[in-house]
């Protein structure tokens, strides 16, 4: 069974098409990549897959489970660090990761266990006790995908997590990401072509809501005839943008 797959699927807001009838399939233990320039509909699509959007037509599953029909099958399927970040400000660490814990049914026991272990397990024991608001963008970042990670998903959606990480910081995240791969299901995306080319299996390149190209980043390479997967990405996305 694949991990996600993704049928002619459409999302509209309004006058403005967001998807235009995406098809993809994600493997298990995949991690998959998702490119594409600004708006070009990947965060709507991880949107629609973690359960937050609903399609406008189209239809997606979760390990089989339909993103609508079984909505609430989905959302204990997968986890989100979303490009906003989901955790509470005012919270501290530690609360952070016991009520996202706790609100997917862990007992206050269980919740505050697994805080504990997440926040070791992510290099966080010694900010437990800091409200998240006054945390580093990076160490703002590891926290989403802690707090992400705690309900121990078999799909992790990582929209973005290392836009505008100091060089140390995106290696740091690069090293979470590496050890959680093949462990579950993971999507990221990113515009930084350098990071998706060290990390990712495969990936799709979306353009204006459609599916461009889908491949490893050496197909996609050799299709464009380039040297570089960016001068790839630019020459696919650019032939696009001609038409
Ligand atoms: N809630 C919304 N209401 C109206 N339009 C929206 C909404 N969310 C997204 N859009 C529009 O849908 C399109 C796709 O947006 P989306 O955020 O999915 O793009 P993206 O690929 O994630 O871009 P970026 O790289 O900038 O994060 C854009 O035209 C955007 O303006
Ligand atoms: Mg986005």
């Amino acid at each position: 069974m694949n991990a996600l797959q993704i049928r002619d699927l459409t999302k509209r807001f309004g006058s403005t098409t967001a998807l235009d009838g995406v098809s993809l399939e994600v493997e298990e233990g995949e991690l998959y990549g998702l490119l594409g320039i600004n708006g070009a509909g990947k965060s709507t699509l991880i949107g629609i897959l973690s359960g937050l959007l609903a399609p406008t037509s189209g239809s997606a599953s979760v390990y089989g489970r339909d993103v609508v029909r079984e909505l609430s099958e989905v959302r204990k399927l997968v986890g989100v660090s979303p490009q906003e970040t989901a955790i509470a400000p005012n919270l501290t660490v530690e609360e952070n990761l016991r009520f996202f814990a706790g609100i997917y049914g862990a007992s206050a026991d269980e919740a505050r266990a697994r805080a504990q272990e997440t926040a070791r397990r992510f290099g966080l024991d010694g900010e437990r006790k800091k409200r998240a608001k006054t945390l580093s963008g990076g160490r703002k970042r590891r926290l989403s995908i802690a707090v992400a990670l705690i309900t121990q998903p078999k799909v992790l959606f990582l929209d973005e997590p290392t836009l505008g990480l100091d060089v140390v910081a995106r290696r740091e995240l690069w090293k979470i990401v590496k050890e959680l791969k093949g462990k579950m299901t993971i999507v990221l995306t990113s515009h930084y072509l350098e990071e998706i080319e060290a990390l990712c299996d495969r990936v799709a390149i979306l353009s204006h809501g459609k599916t461009l190209a889908v491949g490893t980043t050496e197909e996609l390479k050799a299709r464009a005839g380039a040297d570089s997967f960016e001068d790839a990405f630019i020459e696919l996305v650019g032939e696009e943008e001609r038409e």
